[in-house]
């Protein structure tokens, strides 16, 4: 039987300001997720709705077409020693040293939490949770669904590829990251949502990022966002918190791979940069309220090594080799280049976008699609802003394992940060709570 529609008229549709209807964008999700949309039409495609944009109802459905495009797990017939588990996740939309799913994870297993975590790779300039673990040796995010259910009864968490959840998001995630198409609302809302619906999570709360380093300029752009993330989280049943948290510098201390498993773990053993300890800690908080879980201090799990213990179970589960576990034994890029402080006073600015861009360079993050990472490619900032600097001291280190790619490096992060003689105004890190009433 013939069908009604043909990739040709909808981009034309798209790129002429039109509307999509629900019939078209069912079509071309299942066309393109089963080969029959080529990868440069729906590339065409998404250009045209990275600059056309969407109404909120087509972003409904691409979403729920996203979602149809692949399986969508149950967990509610699982039980820990009696009871139904308190599923609960987290997502953000993507920042510069956003190593934040490492350590909050950990910590809402120990507060009693389960977490089915379908999460992502790095897009554009900034990095993926699954890059990052990959960089554990023997780590796998490739989780059959029996072992996802395993891991949730037996640990109370699963850090997993996405597989067969959402496969549409896959595919086309992959081809925003290659195609200047990344950031576009209506496709950061659907790519999002579509893999957290199909994840069969109950709860969840949302990171969206505000700031240079986020996907979208202006403030207005990122609340309108986060609005959108937590109607379609509602609409799907699920109860969901959205934080608009600041991304104009990087988070932490470590921008890149096994660098930020590194200083993941100087957090859950109870140190770390102040500004991630004080973002997991509102996530896990909204995460326990959002599960319903009380009575319990996520600070404590860090004190007390209990969320160190869970990571470390979490990391063993999906074959990564504790052995390499620490800060000293993580593959982190053999050469090395310093930029030093061309004269002394306060850092004023780090600009997380240029930060996330040099750090690409390095090799953390891809130009073609499937791209092997580096996982030693990453940065150190030695002074946050705000921090005294003396002339000539290191402001910044790079790690590489491909020297050659220095000069690219430094040619992003060169004009991304300033010393001088005023301290930078401060800027909260949680900027709103936006919530659906769950
Ligand atoms: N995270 C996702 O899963 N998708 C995006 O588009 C951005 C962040």
């Amino acid at each position: 039987m013939s069908h009604p529609f043909d990739a040709p008229t909808i981009i034309r549709t798209k790129r002429d300001g039109g509307a999509l209807s629900d019939a078209a964008i069912d079509w071309v999700i299942d066309a393109y997720t089963h080969g029959r949309v080529a990868d440069a039409q729906m590339s065409a495609l998404l250009m045209a709705i990275f600059i056309r944009g969407m109404t909120r109802s087509e972003i409904t459905r691409w979403t729920a077409a996203m979602v149809a495009s692949g399986e969508r797990m149950d967990f509610t017939d699982l039980r820990r020693d009696g009871k139904p588990l308190a599923l609960v996740d987290k997502h953000s939309t993507g920042g510069v040293g956003d190593k934040i799913t490492i350590p909050l994870v950990p910590v809402v297993m120990a507060c009693g939490g389960a977490v089915p975590q379908a999460a992502g790779r790095g897009l554009g300039h900034t990095g993926g949770t699954l890059d990052k673990l990959e960089s554990i040796p023997g780590f796998t995010p490739e989780l059959p669904k029996a072992q996802i259910r395993q891991q949730l009864c037996d640990i109370g968490a699963a850090i997993f590829a996405a597989g067969e959840l959402a496969p549409a998001d896959r595919k086309i995630y992959a081809l925003r990251d290659v195609t200047g198409t990344t950031e576009s609302l209506p496709l950061i809302a659907s790519s999002v949502m579509s893999k957290k619906i199909a994840e069969g999570t109950a709860s969840l709360v949302l990171d969206c990022k505000v700031g240079s380093g986020a996907f979208l300029d202006t403030e207005e752009e990122c609340r309108e966002l986060a609005h959108t993330l937590a109607d379609l989280g509602t609409e799907a049943g699920l109860v969901t918190r959205v934080l608009l948290t600041d991304m104009s510098t990087p988070l932490g201390r470590t921008v890149g791979n096994a660098i930020e498993v590194a200083e993941s773990l100087e957090v859950l053993a109870g140190g770390g940069p102040s500004d991630v300890v004080e973002l997991t800690l509102a996530l896990a908080a909204e995460m326990l309220d959002a599960a319903g879980i009380d009575g319990v201090d996520p600070a404590q799990t860090m004190r007390d090594g209990t969320a160190m213990d869970r990571f470390r179970k979490l990391v063993a589960a999906q074959g990564g080799d504790l052995g390499a576990l620490s800060p000293d034994t993580l593959p982190i890029g053999a050469y090395t280049e310093t930029v030093t402080a061309p004269r002394g006073g306060t850092m004023e600015n780090i600009d997380a976008m240029a930060v996330g861009l040099a750090v690409w360079r390095l090799g953390a993050g891809r130009s073609v699609p499937g791209e092997r990472v580096q996982s030693g490619a990453g940065l150190r900032i030695h002074r946050r802003p705000g921090e005294p600097v003396a002339p000539g001291e290191p402001l910044f280190t790079l790690y590489t394992e491909t020297p050659e790619r220095f000069e690219a490096a430094m040619a992003e992060l060169d004009g991304g940060w300033r010393v001088g003689d005023h301290a930078p105004p401060v800027r909260p890190l949680i900027i709103d709570r936006i919530t659906n009433g769950g």
